[in-house]
Order: structure tokens, then C-alpha cells, then sequence
């Protein structure tokens, strides 16, 4: 059995099969329509979704296949107080592959220990969204053509942003990538992304946009994710942090490739989505190929692959993430490894 937990889960070489099977569903639909016939998708959004959860179903149902689920963990047992790891447990044996957000970071691990079908993380908290940067490298392939020898800047909400995770750990693999990362202080990149995927002298931390802008081979917005600040009083400060108009492209490359995960919010005006350099519409409907490819894939993996690193317990030791599954999921171990939560990927405390 195959999960997709993390975007490094997959080599570069596996990332370019999933292109190359996807830009062929893109061209020859049709050879495709059975493949999935008599297969169950069970789709488990405990947060809301447009694009990934109607992308997934829209992915199965072209397969052939049939998809089940909820869109709102109220709608399911969890609101009766049932656990991650119990549900999954259930829906696995109704369904061949499971695709799951949940706001908690580190919750679709809980879930690939107890299930019978590949995991699929359909976005854990301001953790990682691995599916969406394969529909990234779908789109950079496809209009950029290439990814190494390129600059990327990375706009908004730094800290949060689980889309800006997966994508610069999957791009951090790539020669001469440089990334120019563009926050407010405050939504910076967090530590443990930058220790375990930034190298020393192929990024930069600005906080201007227009300045960054002529430099930029792609410029990546992102939206400030209001649903996951504490301080709601801090969000209404940051919020128009970066707004992109058609004015502030005047200096950038006419190569340069706009995308953006969506939804988006003010953070691109519309007056930019008539400029042949927007390309995240085109992103969001290359979503469904790039997941169709992935679903084929993790179906026709037989047998256990899957080199997770499990971790240890380790006495007087805590996560310090208040939004890691591991603070709220009944019944798991707490596990470390290398002084990091194995869930959520941050740094653990010994208490004395
Ligand atoms: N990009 C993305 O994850 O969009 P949704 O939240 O609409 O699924």
C-alpha cells in the first residue's frame, strides 16, 4: 500500500511518471474512463474545500470510479466525538483509497496507521498540501517548461501556508532554484521548513513586492489565512498586506508565470486575470488530471511501500505545536524524531 502524506514521499522521477500520465489523460480522456470502474474513493473533508475535494470526485467519477464522503466534519460521527484514527478505520473498509483535509496538522498520519486503503493528505492544517503542488508542477511544467535554473517568489502568507510548504520542499529538489520569499515579518516562513528544505544562500526573506517582481521567473500568490490566526485583531492588520494589480507588473518579465492556489481573496485583482501571464485558472483544472494520475498510481502499488520514518516516544518530551493532531487525537502515541514531532514536523521540548 502507497500513501501520499508528504510531497518527498515521491521521488522526482515518480513526479515526472504523474506528469507524463496526466498530460496523456489531458489528451486521450477517453482510455482512461474505466480505468477506476467498480473502485470507491471515500473523500473526508473535515474543512472546507472547492477545488481539491470537487477536483477528487471530478478525478474518480472520470476514472469510472465512485466516490463517497462529507464535506463537514459536523456531518459525520466526529461530531459525536469520535476520533480521526475511528473513522478512518470505518471508512477504509468501505472504500479502495481515501483523500482527507482535516485542520489538524499531522492527521493524515493518525489516519495512514490504521487504514486498509492508500492516504491520500488532501491538506493537514497550515501543514502541507502535497496534492495541490502536484497540480503546481503540472502547471510550471506546462508553462514554464522546466524547473530548475528558475526564480521563484512566493507571496503572502508564509507561515500558515501549507500550499508554500509542499511547494518549496518539492521545488527545493531542482538545480538553481532560488527562492525569494515575500511575507510581513510576521507571516514569515517557519523554522522548520527553512532548516529542513532552505539551503543557505538560495533564498531570500523581503518584504516588498514590487521590488521582487522584475527578478521572478513565477510569482506564486498566496492568501493570508484568516481561519487560522488566534488573533483575529492580527489578521485585520495583515490581511491587504499584498494586493497584485495590473500596474505592479510593469517591471516584470513577460515570461513571468502568475499563479496562486486559490481561492483567492483580494490578494490578485481581477484586472490581472486578462493577462496572459495568469495562469491559476488554468492551475485549479489541471488539478483534476494531476490527481487522476496520482489515484491510478497509488491503486496499482501493490503490496507495503512506504519508508515513513516512525519515531520513538520519548519521556518528559512535547510537541510545542498547538494545532498538531497530537494534541487532541485520543489513543496515539506521542512520537519523536530527531527532537521533532513525527505528526506536525516541529520542534518537541523536553520538560524537566
Ligand atoms: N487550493 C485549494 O486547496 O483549494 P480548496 O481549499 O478550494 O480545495
Amino acid at each position: 500500500m502507497r500513501n501520499l502524506i508528504n510531497i518527498l514521499d515521491l521521488s522526482i522521477g515518480e513526479i515526472d511518471s504523474l506528469i507524463e500520465c496526466a498530460s496523456d489523460i489531458m489528451e486521450n480522456p477517453e482510455r482512461y474512463s474505466s480505468e477506476c470502474r467498480g473502485r470507491i474513493m471515500g473523500a473526508l473533508f473535515f474543512e472546507p474545500s472547492t477545488r481539491t475535494r470537487l477536483s477528487f470526485t471530478s478525478a474518480m467519477m472520470s476514472l469510472g470510479g465512485s466516490v463517497l464522503g462529507f464535506d463537514q466534519a459536523g456531518s459525520s460521527s466526529v461530531a459525536k466525538g469520535e476520533t480521526v484514527a475511528d473513522t478512518v478505520r470505518m471508512v477504509s473498509a468501505y472504500t479502495d483509497i481515501i483523500a482527507m483535509r482535516h485542520p489538524k496538522e499531522g492527521a493524515p498520519i493518525v489516519a495512514s496507521e490504521v487504514s486498509e486503503v492508500p492516504i491520500i493528505n488532501a491538506g493537514d492544517g497550515g501543514h502541507f498540501h502535497p496534492t495541490q503542488t502536484l497540480t503546481d508542477l503540472f502547471t510550471i511544467k506546462k508553462k514554464v517548461g522546466r524547473f530548475d535554473n528558475i526564480t521563484v517568489g512566493i507571496c503572502g502568507d508564509l507561515k500558515y501556508g501549507r500550499t508554500v510548504h509542499s511547494l518549496i520542499s518539492a521545488l527545493a529538489r531542482y538545480e538553481g532554484v532560488r527562492f525569494v520569499l515575500i511575507s510581513p515579518r510576521e507571516l514569515a516562513i517557519p523554522d522548520y521548513v527553512k532548516s529542513e528544505f532552505l539551503r543557505e544562500g538560495a533564498y531570500s526573506e523581503v518584504c516588498d513586492l514590487e521590488e521582487a517582481i522584475p527578478s521572478l521567473d513565477i510569482l506564486y500568490m498566496t492568501r493570508i489565512q484568516g481561519e487560522r490566526f488566534e488573533d483575529k485583531a492580527e489578521y485585520e492588520r495583515l490581511k491587504d498586506s499584498y494586493i497584485l494589480s495590473h500596474s505592479k507588473l510593469a517591471g516584470a518579465k513577460p515570461t513571468l508565470s502568475i499563479l496562486h492556489p486559490l481561492p483567492r481573496v483580494n490578494e490578485i485583482d481581477v484586472d490581472v486575470d486578462s493577462d496572459p501571464r495568469a495562469h491559476y485558472f488554468d492551475q485549479a483544472r489541471y488539478g483534476r488530471y494531476i490527481r487522476m494520475a496520482l489515484i491510478l498510481k497509488l491503486l496499482a502499488t501493490k503490496g507495503v511501500d512506504d519508508n515513513r520514518a516512525r519515531g520513538e516516544t520519548v519521556p518528559n518530551m512535547r510537541c510545542t505545536n498547538p494545532h498538531c493532531i497530537s494534541k487532541t487525537e485520543r489513543g496515539i502515541k506521542k512520537l519523536f524524531s530527531d527532537g521533532k514531532c513525527i505528526y506536525c514536523d516541529q520542534s518537541a521540548k523536553k520538560d524537566s
